[in-house]
């Protein structure tokens, strides 16, 4: 973000209190804050009590700092809590999802009981194909009711799903396979966007070349026509899972099980395989759904408009609501899948209640216009909620405008693929919300802003924000790599847990969160590492050196800008830089994602370094946000931003 945007959305003074009629209906009263604090750990006792427990925990938290367990002695069964018990308790032709499909007019509807029996058959199938509890099962498919029934059968199992975005390459797709020895694929032949079949399974193939330990995979068919076929090793879908038993009995499982790894970036280029357990998650995610979210189950209709391969999809599509037994709408396909006024007829004829988003989404949508949210009924919304960024005033103002109607609170809700579920958000019914803020920790939830030696800032003041105490959703730890856990989080203020981002008190006390203050990127929400990036880059034989930082983007809140130094020729002959940056480009979409694509690569002869030889990246980001440079003295050759910069004036940005 840019200097002067970062001023002007700190001397934001609006605040928006909750209309009286949604103060009086709300889950949360203003006395829950007071309730939660008298004794933290003691209430979220209390909250476990949202689950159905086989055995009913006696103990509640064990800290031995950095390692928690929640709920320790407890036993229970995730699939049973978000779908068995609806149906025994009379709640079966309840719609649990209404899907709605990237095609018009395509949709299904299912009830807890339809899905009650989509999971038994699930469970059945895996059972055969040799999922035993505890197995990983890399789950590569996209936004289609397969995937939550896959996700559900695998955890009803007691084995441990890896959720891998459907985005993501082959190659990003084998390395997570194999960091955790995933021994189990469920994907489909390929997934629709914007009316485009395009292959899903060719990747799966490719990326098995070197996971020899993969015994068996599971198809859906999605788009048809021809897929390539391993005899012995694939399966499909509709004729494995089809001919089972819609009866399944399930076994309780320990609280701490082990229950999904979700991949996140973090500073190298190697992913993290955040695990969460089970009892604790759950607590963590009902509790946070019900009250933040409001959610009254009989009447609410819910859409988070994410994907189940990130954390969002996990804990706001899957866990949370269906713990709470509402009725949701899953979308397949993209926000203009259909048309730009596309989401605005699904809120219209889905009647829903509350929306849950990126900000990114939000500025991709407000830069369309207002006429298409205008030109749909969206008065069945009540709440609007954030999640992924910070969100700029001007686009959270657009949201309760446009979209809200001048009436709909807004959660911006702060959070991490390794905090599991929320932590720091308004309360709707309670907080006077600010533009940009995400106010106030959750009840049960300790935070901290800090300076360099931990000490907590005062109001008006800036720092790293910590968590002081443990939570119930929080990470057990990174898959088979205690010491990187230790290291990355809980070494850089002993006894607290580091999140990575800056934040700022106001002179009120409330928090505002401004992004991430080491070398992990935030590109439409998507959390990437530089290094990754680099990575990918230097990985292509053309490539010497490479640097890669985040720069304000006004959509995507970050992109990625690339500086790269090329390696001579054999020849000794000239390139075109045109193609070369084009292919470059391209390489690091194959490598690690689409989303990973730099927005713009500069070709550069030379890096800006200090003596030591470390790339100087504050540098390279004042180029890219076209900043006054900072401090130089350092580098080896002062001279070098300059001719970068001049580089930067004269390399159009190519965007997609
Ligand atoms: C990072 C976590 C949480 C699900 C989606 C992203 C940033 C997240 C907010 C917010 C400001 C936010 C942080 C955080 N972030 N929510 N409301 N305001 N920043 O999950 O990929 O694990 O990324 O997203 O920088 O550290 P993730």
């Amino acid at each position: 973000m840019t200097e002067a945007k970062l001023e002007a959305w700190l001397e934001e003074t609006r605040s928006f209190a909750p209309s009286t009629e949604f103060a009086q209906q709300a889950n949360a009263q203003p006395s829950l804050y007071g309730e939660a604090s008298a004794d933290p750990v003691a209430w979220w006792r209390e909250q476990a009590e949202r689950l159905t427990w086989t055995t009913a925990p006696s103990s509640t938290l064990e800290w031995d700092p950095p390692f928690a367990t929640w709920f320790g002695d407890g036993t229970l069964n995730a699939s049973y809590n978000c779908v068995d018990r609806h149906v025994e308790a009379g709640r079966g032709d309840k719609v649990a999802y209404h899907w709605v499909g990237d095609a018009e007019g395509e949709s299904r509807i299912t009830t807890y009981a339809e899905l009650q029996k989509m999971v038994a058959r699930c469970a059945n199938a895996l059972t055969e194909l040799g999922v035993t509890a505890g197995d990983r099962v890399a789950v590569y498919l996209p936004m289609i009711p397969e995937a939550i029934v896959t996700m559900l059968a695998i955890v009803r199992l007691g084995a441990i799903h890896s959720v891998v975005f459907a985005g993501f390459s082959a190659d990003a797709l084998s390395s997570r396979i194999l960091d955790s020895d995933c021994r189990f694929v469920v994907t489909a032949d390929g997934a629709f966007r914007r009316g485009t079949a395009s292959p899903l399974k060719p990747a799966v193939d490719e990326a098995l070349e070197t996971c020899p330990n993969v015994k068996a995979v599971l198809v859906v068919r999605r788009t048809g026509g021809e897929v390539g076929w391993v005899d012995g090793r694939d399966h499909w879908w509709h004729v494995v899972v089809e001919r089972q038993s819609d009866q399944h009995t399930y076994e309780s499982f320990p609280a701490e099980q082990t229950m999904f790894i979700m991949y996140t970036s973090g500073t190298t280029a190697k992913p993290k395989g955040i695990f969460h357990t089970t009892g604790g998650y759950l607590t963590h995610v009902a509790t946070t759904y019900h009250y933040i979210f409001d959610v009254k189950p009989e009447t609410d209709v819910c859409w988070t408009a994410a994907d189940i391969g990130w954390i969002t999809g996990h804990s706001y599509i899957v866990y949370g609501p269906l713990l709470n037994g509402v009725t949701q709408v899953l979308y397949e396909g993209l926000p203009d899948s259909g048309g730009k006024d596309r989401w605005w007829r699904i809120i219209e004829h889905h009647q829903v209640s509350i929306l849950y988003t990126a900000p990114t989404t939000i500025r991709t949508l407000m830069k369309w216009g207002t006429q298409y949210p205008a030109s749909a009924d969206l008065s069945s919304l009540r709440l609007l909620g954030t999640v992924g960024e910070p969100i700029n005033p001007e686009a959270w103002m657009w949201y309760r405008e446009h979209v809200g109607g001048n009436r709909c609170p807004i959660v911006d809700t702060w959070w991490q693929t390794e905090t599991g579920g929320i932590l720091i958000s308004p309360l709707p019914g309670i907080t006077a919300t600010k533009p940009g803020a995400a106010m106030t920790p959750f009840p049960g939830i300790n935070v901290d802003v800090v300076d360099n030696d931990g000490r907590s800032v005062g109001n008006g003041q800036g720092g790293y924000l910590v968590l002081t105490a443990p939570w119930p959703g929080m990470t057990r730890g990174i898959y088979g790599d205690p010491a990187r856990f230790k290291e990355t989080y809980w070494s850089r203020f002993p006894g607290s847990y580091f999140a990575g981002d800056g934040a700022k008190r106001d002179e009120d006390g409330d928090l505002w969160l401004l992004g991430r203050i080491d070398d992990v990127m935030n590109i439409s929400g998507h959390r990437l590492s530089t290094t990754e990036v680099e990575h990918a880059l230097v990985g292509h034989p053309s490539v010497a050196e490479a640097a890669v930082v985040g720069a304000y983007d006004e959509i995507t809140g970050q992109a990625i800008v690339a500086f790269v130094t090329l390696r001579g020729t054999a020849e000794g002959g000239e390139m075109d830089p045109a193609l070369i940056i084009e292919e470059l480009r391209q390489h690091v979409a194959n490598v690690i994602s689409p989303i990973a694509r730099p927005r713009q690569i500069i070709l550069t002869p030379e890096l800006p370094k200090t003596r030591s030889g470390k790339i100087m990246r504050r540098l390279l980001r004042d180029v890219a946000e076209n900043r006054q440079l900072g401090d130089v003295t350092t580098l080896t050759d002062p001279t070098v931003v300059n001719m970068i910069s001049a580089l930067m004036e004269s390399h159009p940005s190519s965007e997609d």
